[in-house]
């Protein structure tokens, strides 16, 4: 609900108490946007609902609260239409006031949280001597829109990458680069990432078939555990290189991190199952130390165990993130936590969530979400992989899509006979290619499948980036073009409203902090992609050659408030596409 609509809905809750009495306080006078824009902007629709208790007839009803309703301010007479729907439309002095006011506003009217918070994002949290996967990369550009919209909105937001940086994979690798590459664990990259991760593939493959390795693995992990020198020597040798790894994709993604990995919690482990037991909670099960789970069962129908202490003594991915909950909120006082992983893992979230609920861990004023997102499919609809079949190296991908972006560009220099530098078009393709890719993914619903595709990502046409920083770039070209700044309109530019497109843009543009505000509710960035897609369309009919309003050739002062409705579009498209993690660019 936008602060126009929390005022009318105000002014109807006191004309229902002034028309009926003291018993109508709180009645929700059923508020919504109009059926149809013919008849208005906003219609109430309570008459309707209130027509049995009272014995009236609605439109009766109706009346009686429009005879109390004072909303001269914000609209013209109201009207009652059809069985008593009291049609509310904004005045046109009033839209255009609410225009310039937020034109003078750097937020573009978007308020801050009446209440900022401290919130984490876990994200990215990839795993150490393993490369990075498709699914990374959505937990990555999902997680980094989520932390933009909740850090704008001014919460104080920790971005915490829990990397896989600790448990039994580095006593197989460490024991395995002991015989095959022992220079790797003395010395800084020695080693090439992509060889890294074969060992680990070859290092697992003997565990898997050699008892002697396996042992030795074993005793590795112990020392690791220890702290032995050598070992977490090498243990941190190994977490380094990965860690540059990543960072070349963070860079090119534009992304910020705090790693915090697994690693960090590990002294913090034996804590969260000493008072498991205390709260009594705790159960040896076969030596191994759980807790039984409400509403999971296996095929038998007996309820299953999260183990949080395996009888060998180590401990589980669970153990950790029971830990990490437990710092989360007592030492960095978070109010929301947000994980944001693939939806093949809700259920390892909603079991330790469980648990540390039945613990007594989680105050009632701390919010834990899971925001689950689903896989990333190649074009044939089958998971993402290269030709032969090879899981595809995120740096990879993110080059092909800048190529193709610079290939794409070239082509369309051509047609247009356009001149460019190299420097401009490295630019451009970097910013089209990384953007596409990250819009491809943020304007789905996270929550499905979603297809992979070059060609339909870098469309200058349809819902994707290219058209978006189209879009900006074209309201850039109208400034360049008429040598006009926007910063520097002068005091006058005001908004004045007569066309029908003007009110439909405007209209438009004055929905942003409500949009905004769903997403930080929901965590759905799709629907800011949908609203900011919506905008370049009517954007561009306004701005449509045959069928829009002339900018530059109008008389004055039309010229100047078409001009301001430009710029205004501009900046709602800039403001929204960073908080996507998208720099637009001023020419393309
Ligand atoms: N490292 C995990 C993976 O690659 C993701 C960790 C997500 N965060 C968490 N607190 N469990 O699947």
């Amino acid at each position: 609900m936008n602060a126009t609509q929390e005022q009318l809905k105000v002014k109807l809750e006191q004309a229902l108490v002034a028309a009926f009495g003291d018993e109508y306080a709180g009645v929700d006078p059923i508020l919504v946007s109009a059926s149809n824009p013919k008849f208005g902007d906003y219609q109430a629709n309570v008459a309707l609902s209130l027509s049995k208790k009272l014995g009236q007839q609605s439109r009766a009803i109706a009346s009686a609260i429009v005879e109390k309703l004072d909303v001269s301010e914000i609209c013209e007479k109201p009207e009652i239409a059809g069985p008593g729907f009291i049609n509310l439309k904004l005045k046109t002095a009033y839209l255009e006031a609410q225009l310039n006011a937020i034109q003078a506003d750097t937020r573009l009217g978007v308020p801050t949280a009446k209440h900022p918070q401290r919130e984490i994002v876990d994200f990215s949290s990839p795993n150490i001597a393993k490369e990075m996967h498709v699914g990374h990369l959505r937990s990555t550009i999902i997680g980094d829109s989520i932390a933009r919209i909740l850090e704008f909105r001014g919460h104080d937001v920790l971005r915490l990458n829990h990397v896989g940086d600790w448990g039994t994979q580095f006593g197989m690798l460490i024991t395995y680069l002991r015989e095959v590459s022992p220079e790797a664990l003395t010395t800084a990259n020695a080693l090439d990432i992509g060889d890294l991760v074969s060992f680990y593939r070859q290092a697992k493959q003997r565990f898997d078939t050699d008892e002697a390795f396996q042992e030795t693995a074993r005793q590795e992990v112990v020392r690791l555990q220890a702290g032995a020198a050598d070992t977490l020597h090498a243990w941190k040798l190994l977490c380094e290189q990965s860690r540059q790894e990543f960072q070349v994709i963070y860079d090119l993604l534009d992304v910020k991190l705090t790693e915090r990995g697994e690693s960090f919690y590990n002294p913090l482990l034996p804590t969260v199952v000493e008072n498991l037991e205390k709260s009594g909670l705790l159960v040896e099960n076969q030596g191994a130390k759980c807790v039984f789970l409400d509403g999971f069962t296996n095929r038998e129908g007996e309820p299953l165990p999260l183990i949080v202490q395996k009888s060998d003594g180590g401990y589980n991915y669970a153990t950790t993130d029971l830990a990490a909950l437990r710092y989360r909120i007592q030492k960095d006082e978070a109010k929301r936590i947000v994980y944001v992983t693939d939806a093949g893992q809700a259920n390892h979230f909603a079991q330790f969530i469980q648990v540390a609920r039945k613990a007594g861990w989680i105050p009632d004023d701390v919010e834990l979400v899971h925001v689950p997102f689903g896989l990333v499919l190649g074009e044939d609809g089958k998971k993402f992989k290269t030709r032969s079949g090879d899981t595809v190296r995120l740096r990879d991908l993110l080059d092909e899509a800048v190529s193709r972006a610079h290939a794409d560009l070239e082509e369309r220099l051509k047609a247009e006979e356009r001149e460019e530098t190299p420097e401009f078009i490295d630019k451009v393709a970097e910013v089209v290619g990384i953007s596409a890719v990250k819009y491809a993914d943020l304007s789905q619903n996270r929550t499905s499948n979603y297809m992979f595709s070059y060609d339909k990502m870098l469309d200058l046409k349809g819902n994707t980036a290219p058209y978006m920083l189209y879009a900006y770039a074209r309201i850039q070209g109208i400034s360049r073009k008429g040598g006009i700044d926007f910063a520097d309109l002068g005091d006058n530019a005001k908004v004045i409203l007569q066309h029908e497109m003007e009110f439909a843009l405007a209209k438009y543009l004055l929905q942003l902090g409500e949009v905004i505000s769903t997403v930080e509710a929901d965590l759905l960035p799709n629907r800011l992609c949908e609203y900011l897609y919506e905008l370049s369309k009517k954007f561009n009919t306004f701005y449509d050659r045959n069928q829009g309003v002339q900018v530059l050739s109008a008389e004055e002062p039309l010229r100047t408030s078409r001009l301001v409705l430009c710029n205004l579009t501009a900046r709602t498209l800039k403001l929204g596409l960073s908080l996507l993690g998208i720099q637009v660019l001023e020419r393309m």
